[in-house]
């Protein structure tokens, strides 16, 4: 894939690790949308701010049609919520499926197809390795990181005779307003995630593992 010859969409591109996909795409040459549901809030030099809330249909129909020479797709908005799935609320946990799963789920099902007739290119899901990691403290994340780490699996075999690269990148925290309660020595610098995720992508890797906690548990998931 050549930086320079990419249109890239980011959701969340206002704050936390969007603003730094969103910088970061721009610096490596290639068109980017900044995709927020409050474009007003975007601050990043020469992206083209959009509107889109991942959770609203006719948001992200709205979305398609301005950004109808996108290449590459990065679905990174996300929400927290920390629910049990025992003892939180219900509309929390419907949120974070609504907008990890479904909503995500959505942007690709609209975009794919424009991707397409744009030639091919690639679309990276921003996981976590609470993909894998079902701590019940963030029950409710978990679970719907682990589905959008499914979903990404199964799309990543439909797209790639369409043309279109799947990465996921997983990482432990990231220094973003998400992990605000962590430790600040367990957290990975957010511009630097979104270097080795824009390297992988760029690579074709077809899955990113940020830190050692992250690869230590993916490679322990066979082992119970
Ligand atoms: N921080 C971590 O420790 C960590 C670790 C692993 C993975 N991740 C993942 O990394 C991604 C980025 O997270 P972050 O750390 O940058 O979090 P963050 O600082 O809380 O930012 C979240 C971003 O997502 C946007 N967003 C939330 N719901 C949305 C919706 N329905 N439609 C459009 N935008 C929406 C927010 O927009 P508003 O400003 O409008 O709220 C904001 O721009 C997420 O997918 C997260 O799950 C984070």
């Amino acid at each position: 894939m050549n930086n320079d010859q990419i249109t890239a969409l980011v959701t969340g591109a206002n704050r936390g690790l969007g603003k730094h996909f969103a910088a970061q795409l721009i610096e490596r040459g290639a068109k980017v949308y900044a995709a927020a549901r409050r474009p007003e809030t975007i601050d990043v030099s020469g992206v083209e701010p959009i509107q889109l809330d991942i959770t609203d249909p006719a948001s992200v129909r709205r979305a398609a049609d301005v950004a109808s020479d996108v290449t590459v797709l990065v679905n990174n908005a996300g929400t927290a919520t920390r629910a049990s799935v025992l003892s939180g609320a219900f509309e929390d946990i419907r949120l974070e499926m609504e907008t990890h799963y479904f909503g995500t789920l959505n942007v690709i099902r609209t975009f794919a197809p424009i991707i397409e007739g744009n030639g091919g290119g690639a679309i990276l899901n921003m996981l976590s390795v609470l993909s894998w990691l079902h701590d019940p403290t963030s029950g409710a994340y978990s679970a719907a990181k682990a589905a959008e780490w499914a979903m990404t699996d199964a799309i990543r075999q439909e797209l790639a005779p369409r043309g279109i690269h799947v990465t996921a990148v997983h990482v432990g925290y990231i220094d973003t307003d998400m992990a605000a309660f962590a430790p600040a020595d367990q957290k990975t610098d957010p511009a630097v995630v979104a270097r080795l995720a824009l390297d992988g992508l760029h690579a074709g890797e077809p899955e990113i593992l940020v830190d050692d906690l992250t690869r230590a548990t993916k490679a322990h998931l066979s082992g119970g």
